[in-house]
């Protein structure tokens, strides 16, 4: 059986290492035209925090996909090789002045080890301004830097095959393979003709402050998230922009933002500036499709895609969804 996993980001990774798992004897090929620091999922803070506007389609699947997601980061967290596969917990705070509804968060609120309101003496001293609301919680933090070299390695101990290839159709791709699972994130869109995935531009700057310790959140649009190697500073949310151009205005903006709410950033050297598109799609995509191939032959595909800014957050749970899909897809049993 020869089973193909189209993109090498968190998803198409991920993807890609837990059908190898369910898959023992099947051969299963990476195939992507961008690798590791080239690929959207290495831009991310990485910050397991799924948004209001994630949505699967409908809400007992995106709570699965979530809570699925949370418990495999848990486990690679808790496992001996947390550092090594670049999973660590994280905590901080979330403040606004607008709404409460900002620095509450359904989904983790059931799922992580701590979370609580702002007591007021944070509110009051925390950071230069002072905040209507807040909350403290604790999380996990996902760098794709460290975990994407560390998940493609254990994928190709697995026996996984990579290859570094451009898809221009996949339905040529089908004549090769008993399935593709399609986890191209923003490459769907001209790959599948889909109009319901659109960017939203994100930029970033990553700092070199090893002091700052926990995350903050100004409302969604100031954040600064310690990694592993640096501190990401953010952000922007650019629906439909296209622009993979670093834009200085956005960078100072960003700086300045960031060292009024903490004011200790000042010093931070930056170590680079960079720019990602988020795959955005309501709902994200994963479902199987049954094509045909250029000479007829029918061609199974399993879609996984659209995360918009929760890839890194719930990568996992659509994964295993995927190789459920996969299964069914492979025994005829796929209600299509
Ligand atoms: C600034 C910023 C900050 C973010 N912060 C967070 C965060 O804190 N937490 C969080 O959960 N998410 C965050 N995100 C969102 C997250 O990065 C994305 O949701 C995630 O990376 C999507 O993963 P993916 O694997 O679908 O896509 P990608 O990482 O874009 O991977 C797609 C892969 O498909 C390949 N590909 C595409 N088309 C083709 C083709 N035709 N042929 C061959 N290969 C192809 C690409 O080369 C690439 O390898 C952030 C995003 C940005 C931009
Ligand atoms: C894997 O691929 C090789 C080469 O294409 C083929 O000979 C082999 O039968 C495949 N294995 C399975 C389990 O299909
Ligand atoms: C929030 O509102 C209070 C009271 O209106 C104000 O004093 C404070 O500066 C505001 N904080 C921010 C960060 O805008
Ligand atoms: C992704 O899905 C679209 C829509 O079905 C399809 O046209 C495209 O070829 C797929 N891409 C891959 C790599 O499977």
């Amino acid at each position: 059986m020869n089973i193909a996993v189209a993109g090498a980001g968190v998803v198409g990774v991920t993807t890609a290492v837990e059908l190898k798992k369910r898959f023992r004897n099947a051969n299963i090929t990476l195939i992507s035209d961008a690798f590791e620091e080239d690929t959207t999922s290495s831009v991310a803070a990485g910050i397991f925090r799924p948004g209001g506007d994630f949505t699967g389609p409908n809400r007992d699947v995106t709570r699965k996909w979530i809570e699925d997601s949370w418990w495999y980061w848990k486990e690679l967290q808790e496992s001996r090789n947390g550092a090594e596969c670049g999973v660590t917990e994280l905590s901080g705070y979330m403040f606004s002045n607008r709404s409460e509804k900002v620095v509450r968060n359904a989904h983790l609120e059931k799922l992580v080890p701590m979370y609580r309101s702002a007591t007021e003496e944070e509110l009051s001293n925390l950071t230069p301004q002072k905040w209507k609301f807040g909350s403290f919680y604790t999380t996990l933090l996902i760098d794709n830097t460290i975990y994407l070299p560390w998940a493609m390695k254990n994928f190709r101990q697995l026996g996984g095959e990579i290859l570094h290839e451009h898809i221009t159709n996949l339905q040529r791709l089908g004549s090769n393979y008993d399935v593709i699972v399609n986890c191209t994130g923003l490459g769907a869109q001209t790959l599948c003709n889909d109009d319901a995935l659109v960017p939203v531009r994100g930029q970033v700057i990553k700092v070199d402050a090893p002091w700052i310790k926990t995350f903050f959140y100004a409302d969604t649009e100031t954040y600064i998230i310690p990694g592993f190697k640096s501190v990401t500073l953010g952000g922007c949310r650019e629906l439909g922009s296209y622009n993979l151009d670093v834009d200085k205005y956005t960078a100072l903006g960003i700086r300045e933002r960031c060292e009024n709410l903490v004011p200790s950033l000042k010093p931070a050297s930056t170590i680079k500036t960079l720019v990602g598109l988020r795959p955005y799609r309501k709902p994200v995509r994963v479902e199987c499709e049954i094509t045909r191939s250029l000479n007829g032959k029918p061609v199974k595909l399993v879609h996984n895609y659209g995360h918009g800014g929760y890839g890194v957050t719930a990568a996992p749970g659509t994964a295993l969804h995927s190789v459920q899909l996969v299964r069914e897809v492979l025994s005829g049993n796929s209600k299509l």
